[in-house]
């Protein structure tokens, strides 16, 4: 959702600014624009467009020359996708810009208060108020007038203000939504994501919340917005530039599944203790006493990461033998939940900025919970509200769903359970045995990736269902959940996810011909429950997809991929199926890496 870029030195700033935003177009958005002036510009410049970045490219005039700017990337929340409501907004006389990611909530009552005093807008946006009250503030400087404002505003930003009487620098300022300065030689950067800033600098400071920032060309400064300084120390982004670019592959989609062997063995890697056979996980801040002390596992996610969790919490149950189950997060934090001090509670999350998770973490935190984060985004929101965690370095994932950060999150859900299991009561024996097989994945993940044009073939045979059914069982069962998920997101087929023991008790009904069922079959304890519900199915004329260990007599088609631990099946069985929803959605003609409808960070309610 919505992104910033920002840039002043001695550069032609309009193009470093349109290709920041191409950087950050996976996040999601619907219109965009971009403010500039400079030594020879009189005033500020600005274009803006409904669509896409190359509708704004578009629009930029062949003479349009300047050194520092912002530009904006917009997901619609107040007022509809068009031009006027895209940023920048700028007041009536043109001195003062704003970029904003974030909602404020006090917008409606701000704008009636300006509107009585005559203020007339030009667009339907929260973010137009900061824009005024920056223009009419009477404070000496821009920091001072942004300063005054942001007193005045309830809600979360991420902003950046230019103004044409200070052309020599940019303000910004940060509260719930992503600041991140990008620190070059005689130039600086700013965005809300790192993927606008690595092609230029790898040098960051990540702003926290209640700080703001002054940029000029060859110099930067923090503080809160209270006015005292702040130190700011830069760290070096781990993410190489090429990480962002498409590396061969047709989507990006393509390429993150395709890298879920590397990814996986880059979790794996350092942290594997054949000794004690069991893991470090060096930042999860919880020492064997504390770990044993924990009676209870929460864990938090929306989306993929709710289902990432869910394998999870029966990884732990399995494993370490603690009670744990998942809960969206979205969820979780209207119920006003009752946070016990023996329960552990862990938010996931792949950027690390997902509104409800964070608003969940915080809670929890306000009632003295302990949280630990597992993220992929290092140094993100999440990662830093939380008390220790564990990052699963899955490198940057564009596509807006997820794929690889899946499977990586669910290994370092295996890395947690074996780790708390050996502190408790899990066996040495049964901890080399996971250790084996959590080795043994990257290789059996290659292997599935070359089944790639039997999967396709199966795809192109059941493009034309208007409606799917997944079903799986205990472990199987989050695995069919993730599986609908990929293949609704991505190729607009209906599907839904049903416990396969549920069957009876409902969705059977539906079952006829027209509606194919994929099942996750496993060589597990429960196979032969699982083989009774293909049975149910083919007694009612259904077609049925397995994914299984051994050939399915029931089913039309079995994906037959290789066997590992049972606690670990589920990492496996559901990779064919993202290459299902994949190859399905190139069936279909489906925008494969920007679903409609969908952001890759919804950093909003
Ligand atoms: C959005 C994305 C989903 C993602 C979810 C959680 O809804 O479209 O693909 O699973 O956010 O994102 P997170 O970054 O917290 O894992």
């Amino acid at each position: 959702m919505c992104g910033i870029v920002g840039y002043i030195g001695r550069r032609d700033v309009a193009p470093l600014l349109l290709e920041g935003l191409q950087r950050l177009e996976y996040r999601g958005y619907d219109s965009a624009g971009l403010v500039i002036t400079g030594p020879k510009a009189a005033g500020l410049k600005m274009v803006k467009a409904k669509g896409r970045v190359r509708d704004l490219e578009a629009r930029v005039p062949k003479r349009f020359a300047g050194t520092t700017g912002i530009a904006h990337t917009r997901w619609a929340t107040h007022g509809a996708p068009s031009d006027e409501n895209a940023h920048p907004h700028l007041d009536p006389e043109n001195r003062v810009a704003v970029v904003h990611n974030g909602i404020i909530d006090n917008a409606a009552e701000l704008r009636a208060k300006l509107g009585a005093d005559g203020v007339v807008f030009a667009s339907e946006t929260d973010t137009e108020v900061l824009t005024h009250l920056i223009a009419r503030s009477e404070a000496d400087t821009l920091e001072e007038k942004v300063r005054q404002t942001l007193k005045l505003i309830e809600g979360t930003y991420g902003i950046a203000v230019m103004h044409a009487d200070f052309a020599d620098r940019i303000v910004v300022a940060r509260n719930g939504s992503p600041v991140v300065l990008g620190i070059g030689e005689k130039e600086m950067f700013v965005a809300s994501d790192v993927a606008a800033l690595v092609t230029h600098t790898r040098q960051v400071v990540t702003l926290d919340d209640g700080e703001m920032a002054t940029l000029k060309a060859d110099d930067f400064r923090t503080y809160t917005t209270e006015g005292s300084r702040t130190t700011a120390t830069p760290t070096t982004v781990e993410w190489e530039a090429e990480s962002y670019d498409m590396g061969g592959h047709d989507t990006y989609m393509h390429k993150e599944i395709c890298e879920q062997p590397d990814a996986v063995d880059r979790v794996l890697r350092g942290r594997i203790d054949d000794r004690f056979s069991t893991v470090h996980l060096g930042g999860l801040n919880l020492d064997a006493r504390e770990a044993r002390s924990i009676r209870r596992v929460k864990i938090l996610g929306c989306g993929t990461s709710y289902h990432a969790g869910l394998i999870g919490a029966g990884l732990i149950e399995s494993l370490a033998r603690i009670p744990a189950d998942a809960e969206p997060a979205s969820e979780f934090r209207y119920r006003n939940p009752v946070v016990d001090p023996d329960t552990l509670y862990v938010a996931v999350s792949q950027s690390g900025e997902t509104y409800d998770v964070l608003a969940a973490v915080q809670e929890l935190k306000r009632k003295g919970a302990r949280v630990l984060g597992v993220v992929n985004v290092v140094g993100s929101a999440i990662a830093r509200e939380a008390d220790g965690g564990t990052y699963v370095h899955a490198g940057p994932e564009v596509c807006v769903v997820s794929t690889k950060c899946f499977t990586n999150t669910v290994v370092a859900f295996a890395l947690l359970a074996l780790h708390l299991g050996r502190i408790r009561d899990l066996s040495v024996s049964d901890g080399k045995r996971i250790i084996e097989g959590l080795r043994r994945l990257p290789a059996q993940i290659s292997e599935i990736l070359t089944m790639e044009d039997e999967i396709k073939k199966l795809a192109k045979e059941y493009a034309d269902a208007k409606s799917m059914m997944f079903i799986g069982r205990v472990r199987g069962y989050p695995v069919a959940l993730e599986a609908s998920l990929k293949l609704k997101e991505i190729s607009y087929i209906h599907a839904e996810a049903y416990p396969a023991s549920e069957l009876k008790h409902g969705p059977l009904a539906l079952i006829e011909p027209a509606l194919p069922t994929v099942a996750i079959v496993p060589d597990d304890d429960l196979l032969e429950k699982n083989r009774a519900a293909l049975e149910e199915i083919k007694a009612r004329s259904g077609r049925i997809l397995a994914v299984a260990h051994q050939e399915q007599e029931k089913a039309d088609h079995t994906i037959v991929v290789p066997k590992n631990e049972d606690e670990l099946d589920a990492i496996l069985m559901g990779i064919p199926l993202q290459l299902l929803a994949y190859h399905t959605a190139l069936e279909l003609g489906r925008d494969i890496d920007k679903p409609r409808n969908l952001a890759k960070s919804v950093t909003v309610e």
